[in-house]
């Protein structure tokens, strides 16, 4: 069966710079290989998850400018459906700067132009796909009003929702009881614990706010899986790091495509770290997002088995 998904969430056009390192407060560092990626953690989540099989929908909104238009070029080559994402003609599309170092790994610091202004209307607009789609799958790079307002629709339709709280903010209790899975890394997971840096306290702590399930991604420890009647920790794939941007969202994504076939919860994490995984051997943000069969060929190859792909 193949799965619907929706996503409400961010389309950010990602300027990367390479760098020896990360620069000091108040230093210049000379780059090289400047590229333009599309990118955004809901564009990312949503094309994820439409190259996984998965039928998606998506919610947002980008500029009348070009960016917008190549964002929305890719997320539809990929055959994500944009009929609600919105051109906004008050704000630009959303920005985001990265800076990756020799190893790979990325800061980013994003302008979030009209992505800060999808609304509870934007949302309630498109009410009608939330009837008879699977999972709500939602990053947090547009205003908590909006994430609110699909999660009480997605309750109300008995669509199973999934978050993954990055950029870290604190959240309140009324949003974390109606979540199914909360998907954080460990800076995310401290922040929704009010500083906690124990993994397993602060992920208890979310727990008595209400969150069933909690997935923490570690990297390249793996991810961790909680819930009431047990906690997993799941083993990465070791594989060379080109670029670690948007290996969050792909994990994240092939999850809940998983869980939405209907896997248990536990495949469904390594679905997701095999994805997180392919993500990391390649650079830029949507050009690094896997295939349903790459990911399907990571797992046979992890668990020694040759049976046909499905
Ligand atoms: O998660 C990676 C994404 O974060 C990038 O594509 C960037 O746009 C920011 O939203």
């Amino acid at each position: 069966m193949t799965p619907t998904i929706i996503v409400v969430g961010s389309l950010n056009m990602d300027l990367v710079v390479r760098a020896p390192r990360h620069p000091q407060p108040g230093e210049t560092l000379i780059g090289s290989d400047f590229q333009t990626f599309p990118g955004g953690k809901g564009a990312n989540q949503a094309v994820a998850a439409a190259r996984l099989g998965a039928r998606v929908r998506m919610i947002g909104r980008v500029g009348v400018d070009a960016f917008g238009e190549t964002l929305l070029a890719a997320a539809q080559h990929d055959g994500v459906d944009t009929t609600f994402v919105q051109r906004d003609p008050d704000a630009p599309t959303g920005v985001a700067l990265i800076t990756l170092d020799a190893q790979g790994q990325n800061t980013i610091v994003v302008a979030p132009g009209a992505n800060m202004r999808v609304s509870e209307a934007d949302v309630e607009r498109a009410e009608a796909i939330f009837a008879g789609a699977d999972a709500l799958l939602m990053p947090l790079e547009c205003p908590l009003t909006a994430v609110m307002a699909a999660t009480r629709l997605a309750r109300k339709h008995g669509v199973k929702v999934i978050l993954n709280p990055a950029p870290a903010q604190p959240l309140p209790i009324d949003l974390l009881a109606q979540l199914d899975y909360l998907v954080p890394n460990q800076p995310e997971l401290q922040t929704l614990a009010e500083g906690e840096t124990d993994v397993a306290k602060a992920t208890e702590y979310v727990r008595r706010q209400g969150v069933k399930s909690v997935v923490v991604t570690q990297g390249e420890a793996g991810a961790m899986l909680v819930s009431d009647d047990h906690t997993t920790q799941v083993p990465a794939f070791h594989v060379p790091v080109v670029d670690t941007v948007a290996a969050g969202d792909a994990f994240v994504a092939a999850f809940c495509v998983a869980l939405a076939e209907g896997k248990t919860p536990l495949e469904a994490v390594r679905w997701g770290n095999a994805a997180g995984a392919l993500t990391v051997t390649r650079s830029g943000a949507q050009p690094s997002l896997p295939s349903r069969m790459e990911v399907v060929r990571l797992l046979e190859v992890q668990s020694g088995n040759n049976a046909p792909l499905h």
